[in-house]
């Protein structure tokens, strides 16, 4: 919710969107297959570049398998806790397969083959947590997924052209919690009219930078950079941390990097022409 639009009333759908937040603690109740179909069916109803349709998800519902997928996932308990685990995943495997099967190379060295499929996948992800958010579900993205691009292509048997772009919880919201949704940027800070113009967005930020504060999101969460980057020094004092910094912070830390994803994508068959 922003300033702008705080005060008006959308209808049911829009309201549903509108009060998503990431879930991280689930319930031990499980999610039937028919939910799971459910939702994936809907997000299959999403846009796709040409109806290529170049995305895959894996669902994980093995505790073990999930249990080995934590550690390549930031060791977040969120992986081993939750009754799911979706891996959303860019496909040209698929594509490659079938082009040949008709007669055609394939080969995906253009970046507008990775855009495509990445995006392909981020909006099928997206549109499934939508979904699963209308059934009553919850679930948060996993970028983290992408720490070791390698392993989890291993864990998961993932064939050449095919590589997870995000994980995803996926459970039953614990009902014994707060439930606070997380403020988003004034749209003066995102939206443009007939042409990108940058003489508001600096203020808008501030705005957002005292916003964001006043939830505590931050009260003992500073990133601490002291032992990744040479000679840095926290010298922000208690009451300026705030999104500002928090997300220089995060963009400048070495170690949130994943440094080693483009030699992966090489080995994958991505090519960056
Ligand atoms: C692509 C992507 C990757 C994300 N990766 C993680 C993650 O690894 N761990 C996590 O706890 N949250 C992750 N998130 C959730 C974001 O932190 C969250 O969406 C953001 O802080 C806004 O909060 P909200 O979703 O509750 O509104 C990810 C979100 C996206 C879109």
């Amino acid at each position: 919710m922003n300033e702008t639009t705080a005060a008006r009333e959308f209808p049911a759908a829009l309201d549903k969107l509108r009060s998503h937040r990431s879930v991280r603690q689930f319930t031990n109740e499980p999610v039937s297959d028919e939910c799971l179909e459910a939702i994936i069916s809907t997000a299959q109803r999403a846009s796709t570049s040409s109806n290529l349709q170049s995305y895959s998800v894996i669902v994980v519902r093995d505790p073990e398998r999930r249990k080995q997928l934590s550690p390549l996932c930031g060791g977040q308990a969120q992986v081993t806790d939750c009754p799911v685990f979706l891996a959303f995943c860019a496909d040209l495997n698929r594509a490659k397969v079938l082009c040949e099967a008709s007669g055609y190379a394939f080969s995906a060295r253009f970046i507008e083959y990775f855009l495509v499929a990445v995006t392909d996948a981020t909006i099928f992800g997206q549109t499934a947590l939508a979904a699963a958010e209308a059934l009553g579900l919850g679930g948060c993205m996993i970028g983290a997924a992408r720490n070791h691009p390698e392993e989890i292509s291993q864990l998961l048997q993932l064939p050449p052209l095919v590589f997870v772009v995000f994980g995803m919880t996926l459970g039953h919201p614990r009902t014994d919690q707060k439930v606070t949704l997380r403020p988003r940027l004034p749209l003066a800070a995102i939206m443009h009219h007939e042409q990108y113009d940058s003489s508001k967005w600096q203020s808008a930020h501030a705005a957002y930078d005292g916003a964001m504060k006043a939830t505590g999101i931050y009260d003992g969460r500073r990133i601490d950079l002291s032992r990744r980057v040479e000679k840095w020094q926290d010298v922000t004092p208690e009451g300026a941390y705030g999104w500002i910094e928090h997300s220089a912070r995060r963009w400048i830390d070495p170690a949130a990097q994943r440094r080693q994803l483009r030699p992966f994508f090489d080995k994958q068959g991505f090519g960056f022409e």
